[in-house]
């Protein structure tokens, strides 16, 4: 019997001990091996919890106890976590995690710890909630040049941008539906302004190009400037608006990493990922695309990927099976140079000298523009990021809102 312990007893934790008990005949029969839940580490008492007797305050009883062989890190954050996930795979106990920010943050030296004492640090849970998305990029792709990953990476504003675009829904009072069906980060700022998908993507393209790739350098733009006008106008146009994770390897080997909304064409693959699914488009040199789609947070399919990772673990005990990537830094190309198509929307009133910075006085046809309510909507040409920028400035308060085009 395989012994493991959770660290902490929340959304995630609680999901993963529920996995592995109501299917325990799967999971015995998956590992080889019955596995069973010493402890659980948390500040917090379950009273009637029917797992209240395996609660405990100290992670030295679990760092000691040599029977525990794997631990579940469903803790979040990166201080505790940290140290704990450390002090395991130093004793050689290999640790599963949905923690993202951890991931994203010190994957690197906790990948090394883990091969340096044979064991495993495993985090499918970590990016797409419970999609299998890291082990098809580890296993199944290997023989793969990947150009390019495109992903709604975060549940909550997918979740949310779905509620605003079918209902007419308020923003903030779908935020606080996604906060209470357990989607949402402890602080949601993380998801409505991008971090959470930016550390994600960070992931995603660290083990597609074996390279580190440091998440605060990643451009980061959230959902909270999109309004109701834009989904309006997106549906007179034939799109959608969707909050992309988008990594591109560029032929000089730089990175080419953002975070931002995009209005996307209903004909691409991602335009049918609603709710709090998540979807992510790996292109490959050999394979061209693959879609990936499923549950991107929530406690259960959460949890049945890191309960996933756990039997992955048991059944390769001794034997690192993920490298993930090294500590060499992937390079990151200037997202500022990027060059792409925006839409823009401005006041009815100014559509002309609008569209004329963009197009030029003759060319404005070439727009694609429409009169709605009050407002203007139209399609800029080509432009580089930091060109496009530079004329919002110069139009200051005629533009109301610019949203990128896939
Ligand atoms: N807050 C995250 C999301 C949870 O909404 O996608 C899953 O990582």
């Amino acid at each position: 019997m395989i012994k493991i312990a959770v660290l902490g007893y929340g959304t995630v934790g609680s999901g993963v001990v529920e996995v592995i008990a109501r299917n325990q005949a799967r999971v015995l029969e998956s590992a080889g091996e019955e596995i069973a839940v010493k402890y659980i580490l948390d500040l917090r008492e379950f009273p009637g919890d029917p797992f209240e007797d395996k609660v405990i305050h100290d992670f030295s009883t679990i760092l000691n106890d040599a029977e525990i062989s794997i631990v579940c890190e469903t803790m979040g954050g990166v201080g505790p976590a940290y140290q704990f996930t450390k002090q395991a795979l130093e004793a050689g106990k290999s640790v599963c995690t949905s923690n993202k920010e951890l991931v994203a943050k010190h994957g690197t030296e906790l990948l090394s710890i883990a091969a340096d004492r044979h064991c495993n640090y495993l985090f499918e849970a970590s990016v797409g909630g419970g999609i299998p998305i890291i082990r098809p990029i580890s296993t199944s792709l290997t023989a793969e040049q990947i150009e390019s990953v495109t992903g709604i990476l975060n549940g909550t504003t997918n979740y949310i941008l779905t509620k605003m675009e079918t209902e007419h829904a308020d923003y903030h009072d779908v935020l606080k539906l996604a906060q209470e069906l357990g989607y949402a980060e402890r602080n949601p700022e993380a998801d409505v302004e991008g971090h959470d998908a930016g550390r994600k993507i960070a992931i995603l393209t660290a083990l597609v190009t074996g390279r580190e790739v440091d998440a605060e350098k990643i451009y980061t733009e959230g959902i909270t400037g999109i309004c109701s006008a834009d989904f309006v106008f997106a549906s007179e146009k034939g799109m959608k608006i969707k909050l992309l994770a988008r990594s591109r390897i560029r032929e000089d080997g730089k990175i080419s990493v953002l975070v931002a909304p995009f209005m996307i064409p209903l004909e691409h693959p991602l335009s049918s990922v609603d709710d709090v699914f998540n979807g992510v488009v790996l292109t490959g040199n050999m394979l061209g695309d693959t879609l990936f789609y499923g549950r991107g947070a929530g406690k259960l399919p959460t949890a049945s990927a890191v309960a996933a990772d756990v039997i992955d673990c048991a059944r390769n005990q001794g034997r690192t099976i993920m490298r993930g990537w090294g500590p060499e830094k992937a390079e990151m190309a200037d997202a500022a140079e990027e060059e792409r198509r925006f839409f823009v929307r401005c006041a009815a009133s100014a559509a002309s000298q609008v569209a004329e910075a963009f197009w030029g006085k003759d060319n404005t046809e070439a727009s694609e523009g429409i009169f709605l309510a009050e407002e203007f909507g139209f399609f800029t040409p080509v432009i580089r990021e930091k060109d496009f920028r530079e004329k919002c400035r110069e139009l200051g308060e005629c533009v109301s809102g610019a949203i990128r085009l896939l």
